[in-house]
């Protein structure tokens, strides 16, 4: 098994990206597929909406795993993994990474951090769905 990866990103705001990935993914779990969410967005929105309400006290966030790639470091996705009742798992988003992106400025290959991070997970999942924040 090797995940099929659909980033859900529009330029504008408010336009139904999480709603999508939140509906879409539930969706895709009920046909029996295995599934994972990734909440790219600071904002936390999915995080909240699949039932986790205070995201910035979780004691490890994506924001460490991709701390990890860029200092060479390994990466383990399983520690921030959580599992959703209705069938899908969750990279769940806190305010850290709003913090990340000015790391990630002098990062070598920053454009593949987040898709090292991904690589490690591919074979657990047929599908992965990155909820995108506005304007990436
Ligand atoms: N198909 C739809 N029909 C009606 N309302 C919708 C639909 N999809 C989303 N909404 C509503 O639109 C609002 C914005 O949706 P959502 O949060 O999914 O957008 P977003 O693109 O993720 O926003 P942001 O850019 O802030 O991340 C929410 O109140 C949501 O309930
Ligand atoms: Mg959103």
């Amino acid at each position: 098994m090797s995940a099929t990866i659909i980033a859900v990103a529009n330029q504008k705001g408010g336009t139904g990206k999480t709603t999508t990935c939140e509906n879409l993914g539930i969706g895709l779990a009920r046909e029996g597929k295995h599934v994972l969410l990734v909440d790219t967005d600071p904002q936390a929105s999915l995080t909240i909406a699949l039932g986790y309400p205070r995201p910035d006290d979780l004691p490890v966030t994506p924001t460490d795993l991709m701390t990890n790639v860029m200092q060479e470091r390994p990466v383990n996705p399983e520690e921030t993994i959580l599992s959703h009742t209705k069938g899908v798992d969750l990279i769940p988003a806190s305010i850290m990474l709003s913090g990340l992106e000015v790391s990630l400025v002098n990062a070598i290959s920053r454009e593949t951090v987040l898709k090292q991070v991904l690589e490690s997970v591919k074979s657990q999942y047929d599908y992965i769905l990155l909820d995108c924040i506005p304007s990436r």
